[in-house]
């Protein structure tokens, strides 16, 4: 019944049939009435038949909205008419945004970079920021790659205020189910829209431009649209859109701004974040030094201090003065020196820890090492002197 090139409403020339469904269709018309003309979109609803009250509600709520709305990414309000034809028809009359809608682009076979998607996201996340702020809440609630714009200034629009929903649902009321499938999130077709319901619907279509597959076409698991293996993205960006397509609105993001400082910081980032708060925290240095009995396994021993001690064992006879392990001493009897030398070559740090106070793990280090060197410099010809010294009078008086 509608033709190119025909007027409706005495300014509205068509041009072109954009989209076509039961009783509506949207055309890309000039508006005569203004000098220069100008190109506007024509939506269409013919009353009667298929078409019927709850779809004229619709129709006149997205007129009614959109001339409330004034925000850079919508299309603007210019007029509502209706013609009294053979049938009844309502005219919805808004801004051309020239461009391509993103559903175009994907027949076309364009793929879109990891780049244009997150501009995308952040772009649609900023007006859906604008529409729920609004008071009463404005809902889309048809987010889809058709309803989106590529324009030719380069910036995201959303169109088709078609499914809109300006006021909370009362409870029990009857409500008409909106919203396309695969899209729309498991809520919306309770009658049960929230803010997340957007945010999912801008998930399943970023997922749909990653993948150029409908997310009704995607395998499915636990509700979850399972994308992660169609794509190579980075860890964060995966988890980034798995929140955002969470069946559970309660899972998801809960605001617009929400999910777009996640994307902004790069949720990446925000895991290396969290991996940080469980890293365990460097517990603050206490000095149990001089604390404890020598074999009291209840005082903990900084690791630092842990291994070998030269001084000790080169000299464990010496070695108990400063140290205050009374039981190196033991090292005299040259039947049994050789053994307390290793058990003080290995234990020697442990017991030097339990059995006087120092001033820090620096101090005892520092201590240790002066033992060591001057082991190595007397220690040796000393010990074997003296245990064959000793060895010879113990030998002569038994
Ligand atoms: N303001 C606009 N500027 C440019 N193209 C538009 C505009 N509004 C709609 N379109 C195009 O027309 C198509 C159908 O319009 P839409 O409002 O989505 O109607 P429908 O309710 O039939 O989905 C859209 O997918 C988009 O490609
Ligand atoms: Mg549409």
């Amino acid at each position: 019944m509608l033709q190119t090139e025909q007027i409706l409403n005495e300014r509205y020339q068509l041009k072109q049939e954009l989209g076509k469904n039961a009783g509506r269709q949207t055309w890309l018309a000039e508006d005569i009435g203004v000098s220069p003309p100008e190109s506007v979109i024509v939506k269409l609803l013919a009353f009667g038949g298929e078409v019927q009250w709850d779809d004229l509600k619709l129709f006149e709520r997205e007129a009614q909205v959109l001339k409330q709305l004034n925000h850079p990414r919508i299309p603007k309000y210019r007029d509502y008419f209706h013609i009294d034809d053979r049938l009844l028809w309502f005219g919805l009359v808004h801004e051309y945004i020239p461009g391509s809608s993103l559903k175009e682009l994907l027949i076309q076979g364009k793929r879109f970079t990891h780049f244009q998607i997150r501009q995308i996201a952040a772009d649609v996340l900023k007006i859906l920021q604008f529409l729920h702020q609004l008071n009463p809440v404005v809902l889309h609630r048809d987010l889809k790659p058709s309803n989106l714009i590529w324009g030719e200034d380069d910036q995201i629009y959303l169109v088709d205020f078609g499914a809109v929903q300006d006021k909370a649902l009362k409870e029990g009321a009857t409500f008409t189910v909106v919203g396309t499938y695969g899209y729309a999130p498991m809520e919306q077709f309770g009658g049960r829209a929230v803010p997340a319901s957007d945010l999912y619907a801008l998930g399943a279509t970023l997922i749909h431009l990653l993948t150029g597959t409908t997310p009704a076409e995607l395998p499915q698991q636990n509700l979850r649209i399972r994308f992660q293996e169609l794509v190579s993205l980075s860890p964060g960006m995966v988890s980034w859109l798995e929140k955002l397509t969470e069946p559970a609105p309660e899972q998801r993001f809960k605001t617009a701004a929400e999910a777009l400082s996640a994307l902004k910081s790069g949720m990446a980032t925000s895991k290396s974040k969290a991996s940080q708060l469980i890293r365990p925290t460097p517990v603050a240095f206490v000095n149990n030094s001089g604390q404890g009995g020598l074999l009291d396994a209840r005082v903990p021993i900084p690791e630092e201090i842990k291994g070998w001690n030269w001084g000790a064992f080169l000299m464990p006879w010496l070695w108990p003065l400063t140290n205050n392990v009374w039981i190196g001493l033991l090292a005299f009897i040259p039947q049994i020196g050789w053994l307390v030398a290793i058990a003080m070559g290995s234990h020697g740090n442990e017991w030097a820890w339990k059995s006087r106070k120092w001033r820090s793990i620096q101090h005892f280090k520092a201590h240790q090492r002066g033992w060591a060197i001057a082991g190595i410099l007397f220690g040796i010809p000393v010990s074997l002197g003296l245990w064959v010294a000793l060895f010879s009078l113990f030998s002569a008086i038994l």
